[in-house]
């Protein structure tokens, strides 16, 4: 398996560009699967995670066009098999994504159960009781989610218990080609929602309320192709800029959407960090200051992601105070703090809280990573170490972070990827 060596100590300074989301990316490759003619989907991030959709299309059948800048023509009617395989499911969760899609267009649909994940057990009983609702048949047998629907889902009105990013894309995948109204209540706000919502009105949909609890949907009999491009990545963006502060730097990044960047600009500024921003641009400069140790809490949007928790403690490790980190998404979120202590940093978990006293000076030490964010915050803590940090088991950043060695070396870091 591949590794990162990181050698700290060098203030980031440059500017890059911010790739499509892959939290956008893979709920909108779903929704292709709905339309009748080809839909294109434009600024896919270059992530192990996006092939591993289009694996999952090619296992279907599914014919895919994809040219030179990584678009991908999507060509849903020419669907084999209506089976996403546990071998592909268990490599990546949101395949789930395709259930709703599939029963809605095809009337059927055989996906794996997605097992459980480093940071927490990740039920899906929202995703099915929502379509059950919606008239579909589902059982849960040999490991497999197999639900089918006779004639057509039927809209219905319903109360998510818990806000959830899938379960509320999944269902308004669904209710989008069902009979009559469906209303989504405590719906997810994200983004990448509004995001799925837009590319599907493209489409055709009859969507309203996309970003609030409330999202109203009106049948229709068919969707067609569009060309769609993705929404920018919010989590990478917030993650390069934490990277520079905590570097004491200066990073300018571009093609971005700072108006969905809120609890995180706020927050930096909080830490101390000068923070300017267009419309496509932020700039942080960090002007050579220790950061200052922030407080958070993470909850759904438009509060502090759970995705970017680990990123901010790894800030915090190196801050001057004590920062409180608390996670109230995910039940084990915290793996990324046992392997920040031995680099040296002050940190103690109480419950669902880290407690982070920032220490001077972080060092070098070999660490691996267990999930994404995970990963991405023993980076940080190796640009701010004294030495080679060796940041093993790196292919979870690969599935999140599109060319991340490239990206840090364009800012200045020494940074290199060592192929196992
Ligand atoms: C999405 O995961 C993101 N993944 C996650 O990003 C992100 O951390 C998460 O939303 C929260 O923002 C994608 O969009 C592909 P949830 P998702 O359903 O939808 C509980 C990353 O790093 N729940 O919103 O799986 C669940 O256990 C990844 O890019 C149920 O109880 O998360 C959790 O406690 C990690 N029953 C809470 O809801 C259900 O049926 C929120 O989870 C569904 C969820």
């Amino acid at each position: 398996m591949d590794k990162l060596i990181i050698t700290g100590g060098v203030r980031l300074d440059g500017e890059i560009r911010v790739s499509g989301a892959k939290n956008s990316a893979l709920p909108i490759l779903a929704a292709t699967l709905l339309a009748d003619s080809p839909v294109t989907v434009c600024n896919l991030p270059h992530l192990h995670d996006i092939t591993t959709m289009c694996e999952l299309f090619g296992c279907m059948g599914v014919e895919l066009l994809v040219d030179e800048k990584m678009n991908v023509e999507v060509h849903a009617s020419t669907i084999k098999q209506l089976v996403a395989p546990y071998e592909l499911v268990k490599t990546m969760r949101a395949s789930i994504l395709v259930l709703g899609p599939l029963l809605a267009r095809f009337g059927y649909a055989e996906v794996s159960l997605p097992g459980g994940c480093a940071i927490g057990s990740r039920p899906v009983d929202l995703h099915i009781s929502g379509l059950q609702a919606m008239g579909a048949d589902i059982v849960v047998e040999d490991g497999y989610i197999k639900a089918s629907v006779k004639d057509r889902l039927k809209g219905a009105h319903i109360l998510m218990d818990t806000v959830t990013v899938t379960g509320t894309e999944n269902i308004l995948m669904a209710a989008v080609l069902a009979d009559g109204e469906t209303i989504i209540e405590n719906a997810a706000r994200e983004p990448e929602v509004v995001d799925l919502a837009e590319c599907l009105i493209t489409m055709g949909a009859r969507i309203k309320g996309h970003g609030t609890g409330m999202i109203r949907v009106q049948g229709v009999e068919r969707l067609d192709g569009c060309t769609y491009s993705v929404l920018p990545d919010r989590i990478e963006t917030g993650t390069y800029l934490i990277a520079a502060a905590a570097t004491g730097g200066r990073v300018r990044l571009k093609d971005t959407q700072p108006n969905i960047l809120d609890a995180i600009l706020f927050k930096l500024r909080e830490a101390g960090a000068s923070v300017e921003w267009g419309d496509d641009w932020i700039e942080l400069d960090m002007k050579g200051k220790r950061p200052r140790a922030v407080d958070l809490k993470t909850a759904p949007y438009p509060a502090m992601p759970t995705d970017i928790q680990a990123q901010f403690t790894a800030l915090n490790a190196i801050a001057e105070g004590t920062g409180r980190i608390t996670e109230t998404v995910f039940e084990n979120r915290f793996m990324h703090v046992q392997e920040m202590k031995r680099m040296g940093a002050d940190v103690d978990v109480e419950g669902n809280t880290v407690i982070v006293k920032g220490v001077e000076q972080l060092k070098a030490a070999p660490v691996m990573a267990t999930d994404l964010r995970a990963s991405a915050s023993l980076v940080i803590a190796g640009l701010v170490a004294e030495g080679d940090t060796v940041v093993e088991r790196i292919y979870h950043i690969d599935r999140g972070y599109e060319c991340i060695e490239e990206k840090l070396q364009q800012l200045g870091a020494k940074i290199r990827r060592v192929p196992a």
